[in-house]
């Protein structure tokens, strides 16, 4: 049995937050955010929208397209830095209780940014295990609720939203994803942060006060090793599938930085044209940032079955990935 890709959906916030709103905020410039990450606006979802509002609305347009029903998906898994709950419920079950979806496993992961290649290689291994057919992935992030808006280092780039897939069994391995690797190192944690409101630094007036509750981030160190893990990252999953960058199709990476993604583009010589750009409309949105990047891609028609895709990311953890995968979808 191997596990296929089934399907893409995604939902956008209605609200905008762009660079000249910014300006009204914090010390900061269009020119600034635009040279230095590519981003002009992000995506802010309502009040009275949670992380598994925006992860349902992906969710059933993954669903419609993979040909299925919600009550054919058997497990259901959330990425996610902005759940719905601090703790419980998990916004995988929020997202299986607003599809109906019951008497499932539904539980959520916590790998940041890299978040999206962790589900894909957690679904892919259930599949394989043969005991499950339909798994809903989800990333889905609300970072509006975790962003600082006095601290221009991390305010500018961040936004919400949801990207969604279904991964399916199939037997036939033409369409089974090819390969995903995925990795940690904890000893970078304090890099990338958000330091309060767990068990470490409680919920207690005075950590609220410090603000840590927020995202810290220290962004000029996490850049370099960043651009360093992720170019290293996915020319070992090439090699080892003994596959060349021209014979990939679309090169999905994780949108951070407009600067990220160019230098790794760079170090592969893979064309522009191949490649996801959606962080100048979306900033960085962690687990939702691939899904979101690739449901774009595919409505443009720049994605089809059959077609291979090279997918990369890196976040808070340190956490890291790249995924090999093939489209199955329609
Ligand atoms: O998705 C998870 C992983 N996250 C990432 O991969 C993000 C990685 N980091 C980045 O994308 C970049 O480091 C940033 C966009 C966050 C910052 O860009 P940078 O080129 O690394 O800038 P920097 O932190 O080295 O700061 C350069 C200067 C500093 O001023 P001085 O010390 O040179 O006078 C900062 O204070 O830019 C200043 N600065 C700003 N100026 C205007 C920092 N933030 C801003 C701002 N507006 N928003």
């Amino acid at each position: 049995m191997y596990a296929s890709f089934k399907s893409i959906g995604s939902y956008v916030p209605q609200g905008t937050l762009t660079n000249k709103d910014l300006e009204k905020m914090v010390d900061t410039s269009d020119e600034w955010i635009t040279k230095r990450t590519g981003i002009k606006e992000r995506r802010i979802a309502r009040d009275d929208e949670a992380a598994s509002d925006l992860g349902v609305k992906a969710a059933k347009i993954a669903i419609k397209r993979a040909g299925i029903t919600s009550n054919q998906v058997d497990m259901v898994i959330c990425a996610t830095l902005s759940p719905d709950y601090l703790t419980m419920p998990s916004t995988a079950a929020m997202i299986s209780k607003k599809l109906g979806i019951k008497n499932v496993m539904a539980f959520d992961i916590s790998a940041a940014c890299t978040g999206f290649i962790y589900l894909v290689s957690i679904a892919k291994v259930f599949i394989e295990s043969g005991n499950f057919k339909n798994i809903l992935i989800v990333g889905a992030e609300k970072l509006s609720s975790i962003v600082d808006y006095t601290d221009r280092g991390t305010c500018i780039l961040f936004g919400d939203g949801a990207g969604a897939a279904i991964i399916s069994s199939t037997d036939n391995i033409d369409e089974a994803i090819i390969d995903v690797h995925a990795s940690a190192d904890g000893n970078f944690g304090d890099l990338l942060i958000t330091p309060g409101c767990g068990s470490k630094n409680p919920i207690r007036e005075e950590n609220v006060k410090e603000k840590l509750q927020y995202m810290k981030m220290a962004g000029n160190e996490v850049f370099k090793v960043a651009v360093k893990t992720l170019t290293n990252d996915v020319i070992d999953i090439l090699k080892k599938n003994n596959i060349s960058a021209n014979e990939v199709d679309i090169f999905i990476p994780h949108q951070a930085n407009y600067r990220i993604i160019e230098a790794v583009r760079m170090k592969l010589n893979f064309p522009l044209e191949k490649t996801a750009f959606t962080i100048a409309k979306y900033g960085n949105t962690s687990s939702a940032s691939i899904p979101m990047a690739m449901n774009d891609m595919y409505e443009e028609g720049k994605i089809k079955k059959g077609d291979l895709m090279l997918l990369d990311a890196f976040g808070g953890g340190f956490t890291w990935g790249s995924a090999l995968i093939k489209f199955a979808g329609n």
